[in-house]
């Protein structure tokens, strides 16, 4: 049986690179909402009807476990997806807490990049309140970096500017840690460095989820040891993506 990989669009794919290198053996499912994309200015209510939708497909198609690789839905939606199903689902959030430990040291702050819809809830609010001592920790919603990766814009000279022009309110100086809190974010880690002090770490979730999701089959008995794995179909909103210009897309971002 495969994993099941989601996101609003190509974001998890940052999470599933991860996943081919670590769980070689396993065959993927990656659907993208390519229909509902972006997630970030839309309500709780809506992306959880698309979430739940794009859900029950891939449990049609046969999933052992399932990756929301998406922090915007797993905000929303995780702990409703849990009570539904009984496979193993692995969501993820903005790594706020290591980046919190990391610079309490340090008396430097931390930026938490994420979606406007992930940054708003109680949720967020409260796993900030539960490690934040000092106040350290700023947050910024940066729905330009979907937008751009959705239309394969990786191009420097246009993503760099709009990056410095959304960063030029902060003091980096005095940031030791910026989090990459949107899946779709660390498809521009490149960018980043490019502008960001040398002193500041950039930190994502998808090492840590991808373990977390071997940790959980090795648990369960469902991992698999043989085989020739390292398979991905590719679904758009339901629909099994076959254009080949488009699957070489998606194929060049997980290598
Ligand atoms: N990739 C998503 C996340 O991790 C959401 C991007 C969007 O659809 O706005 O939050």
């Amino acid at each position: 049986m495969h994993i099941g990989f989601f996101d609003s669009g190509i974001g998890g794919l940052s999470v599933l690179k991860e996943a081919l290198q670590l769980l070689p053996s396993e065959n993927y499912l990656y659907y993208a909402d390519t229909r509902h994309v972006p997630y970030g200015p839309k309500s709780r209510e809506e992306v959880r009807g698309y979430v739940f939708e794009a859900v029950d497909f891939l449990v049609q198609q046969g999933i052992k476990a399932l990756v929301i690789a998406c922090n915007t839905a797993t905000i929303v939606t995780v702990s409703d997806l849990r009570k539904k199903y009984g496979f193993p689902i692995i969501g993820m959030e903005p790594a706020v807490k290591p980046a919190v430990e990391k610079n309490k040291k340090n008396h430097k702050r931390v930026l938490v990049l994420a979606t406007e819809l992930a940054l708003k809830g109680e949720k967020y609010r409260s796993l900030v309140a539960k490690v934040e001592g000092r106040h350290i920790v700023d947050s910024l919603p940066l729905p330009e970096l979907v937008e751009f990766a959705e239309s394969y814009v990786f191009d420097e000279s246009i993503v760099v500017p709009c990056l410095k022009e959304k960063l030029s309110g902060f003091d980096l100086e005095q940031y030791g840690t910026v989090v990459l809190g949107c899946t779709h974010f660390p498809l521009f880690k490149a960018h980043f460095n490019k502008i960001l002090p040398p002193h500041i770490d950039l930190i994502d979730g998808s090492l840590g989820t991808v373990r977390h999701l071997k940790n959980l089959l090795e648990e369960k008995g469902l991992l698999e040891m043989t085989g020739d794995g390292g398979k991905v179909s590719f679904y758009a909103s339901g629909i099994l993506e076959t254009d080949t210009e488009k699957l070489n897309k998606l194929h060049a971002l997980l290598r």
